[in-house]
């Protein structure tokens, strides 16, 4: 996700603009940029690469005058973070600059149609082919600026929040929004704020304005403001007052960034899955596949390598890859797999998982794997990171910065990337047949709603359970198959950020010395689905009860067979098995968050912890 900001008014907005970055950069700060119109008609902008202090130093001693003006901080999801794509962009005809926030999914096609009609563009972005589509309604067609944008947006597949202002009308600003949020703010003096949430807004107006989807709102500098839909239909305005302070604002009213980014996965998950599902007339669309079919499908065999939590999804991305590709896969710790001189074939593919894209120890078995002549395939979240940097081709997972230490939606949102890369593969190599592939896709794409339920359902209850917990000194964590790499995210989750020591076995492992722990004071919390393991699991749990063991179990709703054994049950809406890991960590998710909360921890900057560990 990218962050918004915009100002019309009686002052300069330089200095409004370059403030509300600032409260945006938690939202993407990979590049930054300004656009600004001065009341002579001009338009400058000025963007460059880093962070909002980056963008001060380019701009100082330049021309920023102008009471109106767009202002933009990226989290890059198409081309590099650079200074080409960095936003505002500017239109073919110079007088229109756009910012932008979302995904165009048919920019490709747009951007051929565009060409053709003459367009060039400078970077790669899908928000250039948008205001190059706006520019060719307006100047090649003549529209009005306004219908100019509403003819473009039909166009558009994808989510957007786009602010657009044209140097022929130096005293307003244009927004619409779909599925990416914008707020305008209504100032005093006719002044107008407009941003990707309040917190840019509130230090000058608590009267704002949330624009729905399908909305287009009209800002001119001492009017009326107007919202009109894509048909030009006018549309009510509601404005609220907005109670919250800008802390509260930056963490969208919750108290961490992590309780934030837990809430977010079915957003993030919809976002990691926007034109990759039910696209160009197929289940699944994975642009890496199709310009890098041959390599990946005549793998010999795939080998995973990750650290922490991506090396979790990593092993549940092992048994999607042999269940659906059956291919052989092998999962690594990177920090071994590089230095143990491993067997590696150019008939290899690599798999290098990483939210940041700068793990020094799976770079390292990337550049190792790439001098041994195997094709590299990445799973990251930042885009032009140093891992994608060195791989072949990939996918971004885009859930959007992962400020929290303690990594949650990055975790659902790797698994949703190893899961459509491994139904992709299956189909293409013919060990899926479409129409598994079509049920399997429908069944993914009811997960964000699943958990949206789920986490609505099974917060407050999860929440009391935290207290049980929070006395402990050890917890143990059960899982089988595809739940058991989510037992070790779980462990991992409550270790992390509530310093409780906490291990990860698989259930059935107990019974090889792990049990002898097992008395009143030790707390298992098991992932007890129903599905092909549930009767194993259900053993299990009866040997940890027959030893006065407390256990938590995970189950699926409906399922009081488990209720009368365990001590507490969270219930889950039922899945496929291959999806429940998407699932059954989210209360797992919860109750480290609420454990860390009950001790008093600093759940978002956890003692002794990097959110990227980018040294060995
Ligand atoms: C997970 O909660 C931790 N923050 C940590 O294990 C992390 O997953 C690991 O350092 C790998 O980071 P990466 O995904 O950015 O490579």
């Amino acid at each position: 996700m990218c962050g918004i900001v915009g100002y019309v008014g009686n002052n300069d907005a330089y200095p409004i603009l370059i403030n509300g970055l600032k409260r945006l950069e938690y939202r993407g700060y990979d590049s930054a940029g300004v656009a600004l119109v001065g009341d002579g008609c001009t338009l400058n902008v000025y963007k460059t690469k880093g962070k909002v202090a980056d963008l001060e130093a380019h701009a100082s001693g330049k021309p920023l005058g102008g009471s109106t003006g767009i202002a933009h901080t990226r989290w890059a999801t198409h081309g590099e973070p650079n200074e080409a794509n960095a936003h505002p962009h500017v239109s073919q005809s110079g007088n229109i600059a756009i910012v932008h926030n979302g995904i165009i999914e048919n920019y490709a096609t747009l951007r051929s149609q565009l060409s053709a009609k003459g367009y060039q563009f400078k970077s790669s972005t899908d928000t250039e082919v948008l205001a190059q589509l706006i520019d060719y309604f307006n100047t090649a067609l003549d529209l009005p600026l306004l219908q100019a944008v509403q003819a473009a947006l039909r166009r558009v597949i994808g989510a957007y929040a786009i602010a657009v202002v044209d140097s022929r009308a130096p005293r307003r600003i244009i927004a619409a929004r779909k599925s990416s949020p914008l707020v305008v703010g209504i100032g005093n003096e006719g002044d107008f704020y407009l941003a990707s949430d309040a917190s840019p807004i509130i230090e000058y107006t608590d009267r704002m304005v949330y624009l729905n989807d399908g909305e287009i709102a009209i800002l001119p500098a001492g009017g009326e403001m107007e919202i009109v839909n894509l048909d030009n239909k006018p549309v009510e305005l509601n404005v609220t007052r907005v109670e919250m302070n800008i802390s509260q604002l930056e963490k969208g009213g919750f108290p961490h960034f992590m309780l934030k980014e837990i809430f977010e996965q079915p957003d993030c998950l919809n976002d990691c899955m926007r034109g990759r599902v039910n696209a160009q007339g197929q289940p699944l669309a994975l642009s890496s596949l199709r310009f890098h079919s041959k390599r990946m499908l005549n793998a010999s065999r795939y080998i995973i390598v990750a650290c922490g939590t991506s090396w979790h999804a990593g092993l549940i991305g092992k048994q999607l890859l042999e269940n659906f590709a059956q291919v052989p896969t092998s999962i690594e710790y990177a920090s071994e797999f590089r230095y143990r001189n491993p067997v590696i074939n150019p008939s290899d593919v690599v798999i290098a998982i990483s939210q940041s894209g700068e793990t020094a120890d799976t770079l390292a078995a990337v550049e190792l794997a790439r001098e041994k002549g195997a094709f590299i395939y990445g799973i990251c979240n930042s885009v032009g990171s140093s891992i994608p940097r060195n791989t072949d081709t990939g996918c971004y997972i885009h859930v959007g910065p992962e400020i929290g230490v303690a990594s949650t939606k990055a975790f659902t949102g790797q698994v949703t990337v190893l899961a459509m890369l491994a139904l992709s593969l299956g189909m293409a190599r013919g060990t899926l047949s479409h129409d598994e592939a079509r049920q399997a896709v429908s069944q993914l794409t009811r997960i964000p709603g699943i958990i949206k339920e789920t986490l609505e359902r099974i917060n407050p209850q999860v929440e009391q359970l935290a207290k049980m917990l929070t006395y402990a000194r050890n917890v143990i964590y059960l899982g089988r198959g595809y739940n058991y790499p989510v037992a070790l995210e779980g462990a991992l989750k409550l270790k992390e950020i509530s310093y409780i020591h906490a291990e990860g076995y698989p259930a059935a492992e107990m019974k090889h010395g792990p049990i002898a722990l097992v008395d009143e004071d030790m707390p298992v919390v098991v992932i007890a689905t129903r599905n092909a393991m549930y009767d194993k699991v259900r053993s299990n749990v009866q040997e940890i009860k027959a030893r006065r063991g407390r256990v938590i179990a995970i189950t699926t709703q409906g399922d009081t067979a488990m209720g009368d054994l365990a001590d507490e049950c969270i219930a889950l809406p039922e899945v496929p098995e291959y999806l429940e890991p998407l699932i059954t960590t989210i209360p797992l998710q919860l109750l480290a968050y609420h454990v860390a909360v009950c001790k008093g921890k600093d759940v978002d900057h956890p003692r002794n912890l990097a959110k990227s560990v980018t040294v060995e």
